[in-house]
């Protein structure tokens, strides 16, 4: 049984309702965020509240709540779930319920919404053997940095890959790889760590911002740079990013193998020093 927070209230989900005139349901009017929970530690969560506020200003919401009562929320949903050491949070924010009208409502209330799911360990075959990706086309909107819920044009990539055989789509935009349809890109070239820097064409990753921290702290060779197709197509290695499956290595891309078709030396030693993070954040020594 999961229990969830909604505008106020901790209900079991399936008592948890929304209005079918909520501007989420009707237009994709909202944002979210992913956060993992390690051993019940939040995984940077900080962070996490400041994308949210970016996204949040970026639709033109005021932020419902302040980062402590966030925060209280977000543990006391873990609390409630603790059945699973490791869990998802997964929150979101819409403008809330009001007759149909694209342009904003004037009295409205935001719905907030908090859920956790158990975190699905990354399979030890993806980790053996790597994953597939298929190029894609990124067929999103201009403002691909907000964090929105109108997930559609990713729904349809992601899929393209499924129907592809493939794990994720990997997306260009004018000769530019962006991301992954829910995932940060990125490629080693020479013993180079290179992914896109951020702007408005891509997620700004928490997980991607932790992997370029940990290469610093690290002193290895990093940049943040555009990557075009022909440089994915001939990279030594490819790595996807995200909070939920942390850092994968594609060894298949458009059915042929990335490298030598096995997951390379910087990923294994990139997830190495990830996974001593979360060591380290499970024992309150890292956030
Ligand atoms: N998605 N880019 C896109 C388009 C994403 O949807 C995600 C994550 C990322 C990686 O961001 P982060 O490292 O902060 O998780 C990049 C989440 C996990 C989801 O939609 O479920």
């Amino acid at each position: 049984m999961s229990v969830v927070y909604l505008n106020g209230d901790y209900l079991e989900e399936k008592d948890a309702c929304v209005s079918v005139l909520d501007r989420g349901f009707i237009f994709g009017d909202g944002v979210y965020e992913v956060i993992p929970v390690y051993g019940g530690h939040l995984f940077r969560l900080e962070q996490h509240l400041q994308r949210l506020s970016n996204s949040l200003a970026g639709i033109r919401l005021k932020n419902p709540l302040t980062n402590k009562e966030w925060r209280e929320i977000i543990e006391a949903v873990v609390k409630r779930n603790s059945d699973s050491t490791d869990q998802s949070i997964y929150l979101q924010v819409t403008r809330g319920a009001a007759k149909r009208d694209h342009a904003f409502p004037e009295k409205i209330s935001q719905t907030v919404f908090v859920m956790s799911s158990p975190m699905q360990a990354v399979s030890s075959d993806k980790l053996t053997n790597g994953v597939s990706a298929i190029t894609h086309e990124d067929i999103r909107w201009h403002y691909c940095h907000i964090k929105s819920i109108a997930l559609l044009p990713n729904t349809l990539m992601r899929q393209a890959a499924r129907d592809a055989g493939a794990d994720e789509a990997i997306l260009n935009r004018d000769n530019k790889i962006t991301e992954g349809a829910a995932s940060n890109v990125f490629i080693v070239k020479n013993g180079t760590i290179v992914t896109p820097p951020k702007d408005d064409c891509l997620l700004p990753g928490i997980t991607r911002d932790l992997i370029l921290e940990i290469a610093r702290n690290a002193g290895l060779s990093f940049s943040e740079t555009d990557v075009t197709q022909e440089q994915l197509h001939t990279a030594d290695e490819i790595w996807l990013s995200s909070s939920t499956k942390e850092i994968l290595p594609v060894t298949q891309l458009d059915g042929n193998p990335v490298g030598d078709g096995k997951p390379g030396k910087h990923w294994q030693d990139m997830l190495a020093r990830y996974q001593e993070h979360k060591k380290l954040l499970r024992s309150g020594d890292a956030q």
